[in-house]
């Protein structure tokens, strides 16, 4: 089987980071979301991958590379526009060829994994299978009514009145039937070639289109607070062996004068001094902690300084400092970002960029 990933969205609802970097290289417990996917891709033995990049293609290729170490060739493949998830099939249809394939959404967090979807798709062999899951608010998916066999009765894509609460979830099945749809469809109301129109056009053509619940978590990393979660919820599972049992991985250093409280890794090369630390959290490789409280919730991105900080339930990207601010909570600071107390200072000085969002006390 081989896999497609859609990686060419352009991220607005996660800016000011998406101005300078792909939405599917924003870490989640310290790596790219981007490599969850491919680590799902590897563990079903997918062999050959494309990736359909957009503007912040050249980066993807440099992070991920020919997909050696997952274990795959990675062909990319450029969209010059973002034209709906169907159309990134059409792009693909040449690397595709007439084989079975996965179409997995770059920006999609599925922690469990994809082997019991993929298992269920060889045995089942419809033509499509898609992974759905209950939300809470369906408006703001694709929705599938699905009768009690699994069979997929009818897909619609953001409905303002939806039937169901069963979203379709970033991992899609396909054989190549789905070629002869996403060919025959038109551009939606937004403009795009969806995927869903394509599958409706399966199910009306008579080909079976069937539906498994996934039962791990699932997130679309597409927005701060949910990015922070899914942070949080991988942070939990660091570490352990799959079964929920502790291995502590303290690779870098610890001082004696720090504590160290649950789950807590601290990469190669990075220093912890004098501090609190209250797991899960990850401390990166490089980075230089001294007298802090970090924890809990708390993945620190490699050469990093935080001197005299105190943050929880936060992303920090690479290269970012933080030096004698107390408290700091659901944040996310980008690359080579600095924040600082104010010497002597009684303002709040903020040198914010493009759509950033800060919130100080009142
Ligand atoms: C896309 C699909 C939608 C699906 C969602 C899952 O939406 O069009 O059917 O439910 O991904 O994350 P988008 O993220 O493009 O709004």
């Amino acid at each position: 089987m081989k896999a497609l990933v859609l990686s060419g969205g352009e991220g607005t609802r996660l800016r000011p980071f998406t101005y300078s970097m792909a939405k599917q290289l924003v870490p989640v417990a310290n790596k790219p979301v981007l490599v969850h996917c491919l680590e799902n891709l590897r563990n079903i033995g997918v062999k050959e991958t494309g990736i359909v990049v957009g503007g912040h293609g050249a980066q993807i290729e440099e992070a991920i590379g020919d997909g050696s170490r997952f274990g795959m060739r990675i062909t990319y493949l450029r969209q010059e526009a973002p034209l709906g998830l169907a159309h990134c099939v059409t792009l693909a249809a040449e690397f595709l060829g007439d084989d079975e394939f996965v179409m997995y959404l770059g920006d999609n967090i599925l922690a469990e994994g994809i082997a019991d979807a993929a298992a269920e798709f060889r045995r089942r062999r419809p033509a499509a299978q898609l992974l759905v899951t209950k939300v809470a608010d369906p408006r703001q998916y694709g929705v599938a009514e699905v009768d009690a066999d699994g069979v997929v009765r009818a897909l619609v894509e953001k409905p303002t009145e939806p039937r169901g609460d069963l979203a379709v979830i970033g991992a899609y099945f396909f054989t190549s039937a789905v070629h002869e749809a996403t060919r025959a469809i038109r551009p939606s109301a937004r403009g795009e070639l969806e995927i869903t129109d394509a599958l409706q056009y399966l199910i009306e053509g008579g080909w079976a289109v069937t539906a498994q619940e996934y039962d791990g978590y699932w997130k679309d990393t597409g927005k701060i607070d949910d990015l922070l979660e899914c942070n949080r919820v991988l942070l939990e599972r660091l570490g352990t062996d799959g079964a929920g049992t502790a291995d502590p991985m303290a690779a870098g250093e610890i001082d004696a004068t720090t504590v160290v409280e649950g789950r807590v890794v601290v990469e190669p090369g990075a220093r912890v001094t004098g501090s609190h630390l209250t797991g899960p959290v990850v401390i990166g490789a490089g980075s230089v902690v001294r007298d802090c409280r970090i924890g809990p919730n708390v993945a620190v991105g490699r050469d990093c300084v935080l001197e005299s900080a105190g943050i929880e339930n936060s992303i920090v990207l690479e290269g970012a400092s933080i030096t004698d601010v107390p408290e700091l909570s659901g944040c996310v600071i980008g690359r080579w970002a600095r924040v600082s107390a104010q010497d002597g200072g009684s303002h709040n000085r903020l040198i914010i960029g493009d759509h950033t969002q800060a919130e100080v006390p009142v």
